[in-house]
């Protein structure tokens, strides 16, 4: 049985504790055990608030033991794996030394502020031995795992272009600086840049067209264009001051010489360009639950976590860093 440790417990860290409860129900070898937050006190009576509905407003955490300071957690509890869940600027140092400490990490995306942080989690995963997993979520989701699969497989052929695009209304507090959280463009804007990385490798060049709104904050729109050597035409978009009644949405449309796939609403339709289309049947479960599941398996198995290398959320960061060098130069093309 892993004994899991939950390190922050805001938005993020209530969507994977829902998900390790289900896995513990379902009977999956894992067993969360501690959960550390600094205002834990008061965030246990409390409400979660974020883009994604989680399963409960009011959690009854009896069952696990709680702490407000995560020196303390770890010096009490016997710990096989740390899921962080802290605000980005937070997660490289303590992934690092959890590492060092002989415990798996599953990490939140971003993996960190910037590159270099990466490398050095990626070395110290390296040198323990031990597994580490950034929580690149869309790989695991389904929409975006059939995606995937068409590219993989061929059926419609090789792709010719897409259009990805998430937008919300601004997040609250430490988001809005951007020292701390890198803007729009490393927490939002992130997922599709590294969708793209994922299906179709790293461009050849980006161009950045990105602006910023809300004072302090980083870039919080941006538009890039990733220039590939085959000249398929792919655009990514993300914006975060889509304010009112807006809410969120996360959107694809993807052409391949035989068909396209468009996601909207939820829901993917899949138009083969010489037969009727269809709406995709794909899993009901979030990604949230299938990545967790995933690391959990792979730790469990002694395998690696090819699905979401270190290696390649850090190769992400880099495609989100030229392309905030393209955008401070105003779109200029920046090659990688
Ligand atoms: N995968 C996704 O779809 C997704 C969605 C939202 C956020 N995220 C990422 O998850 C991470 C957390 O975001 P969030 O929305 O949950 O933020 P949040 O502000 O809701 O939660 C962060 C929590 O960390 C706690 N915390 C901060 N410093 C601490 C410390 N030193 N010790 C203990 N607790 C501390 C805070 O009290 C807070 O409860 C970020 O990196 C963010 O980019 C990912």
């Amino acid at each position: 049985m892993l004994k899991v440790g939950l390190i922050g417990f805001g938005f993020m860290g209530r969507m994977h504790f829902d998900n390790y409860v289900r896995l513990m129900k379902e009977g999956a070898p894992v067993q969360l055990v501690a959960i550390c937050d600094q205002l834990i006190e008061e965030l246990k009576e409390g409400k979660a608030s974020g883009n994604i509905a989680t399963e409960q407003e009011v959690y009854d955490l009896s069952p696990f033991r709680l702490y407000d300071d995560i020196d303390n957690m770890l010096e009490a509890e016997e710990l096989d794996i740390v899921d962080i869940t802290l605000p980005t600027y937070l997660h490289a140092d303590l992934t690092c030394s959890l590492l060092d400490k002989g415990m798996h990490v599953l990490c939140e995306k971003p993996v960190a502020g910037h590159s270099t942080d990466g490398w050095r989690m990626v070395e110290a995963a390296k040198r323990s031995g031990k597994t580490l997993m950034i929580g690149q979520c869309l790989r695991f989701w389904p929409a975006y795992e059939l995606l995937k699969e068409v590219m993989q497989d061929g059926r419609f052929g090789a792709a010719t272009g897409g259009y990805f695009f998430r937008g919300s209304a601004a997040p609250k507090g430490w988001f809005l600086d951007g020292a701390k959280s890198g803007g729009c463009m490393l927490d939002m804007h992130i997922h599709d840049a590294d969708m793209i990385h994922w299906l179709f490798g790293k461009p050849q060049k980006v161009s950045s067209i990105a602006r910023n709104v809300i004072p302090g904050s980083a870039y919080d729109n941006v538009s890039t264009n990733y220039i590939y050597a085959d000249g398929k035409a792919i655009n990514a978009q993300a914006d975060w001051t889509l304010e009112g009644d807006y809410g969120f949405s996360m959107t694809y449309r993807v052409n391949f010489e035989g068909g396209n796939l468009v996601f909207e609403n939820g829901e993917v339709k899949v138009n083969p360009n010489d037969a009727p289309g269809y709406v995709a049947e794909l899993s009901p479960d979030m990604g949230y639950y299938r990545q967790i599941k995933y690391f959990i398996d792979a730790v469990y198995a002694g395998a690696p976590v090819e699905v979401c290398t270190p290696e390649s959320a850090v190769g992400t960061l880099e495609l989100i860093e030229a392309e905030i060098r393209s955008a401070d130069q105003g779109g200029e093309t920046v090659a990688l």
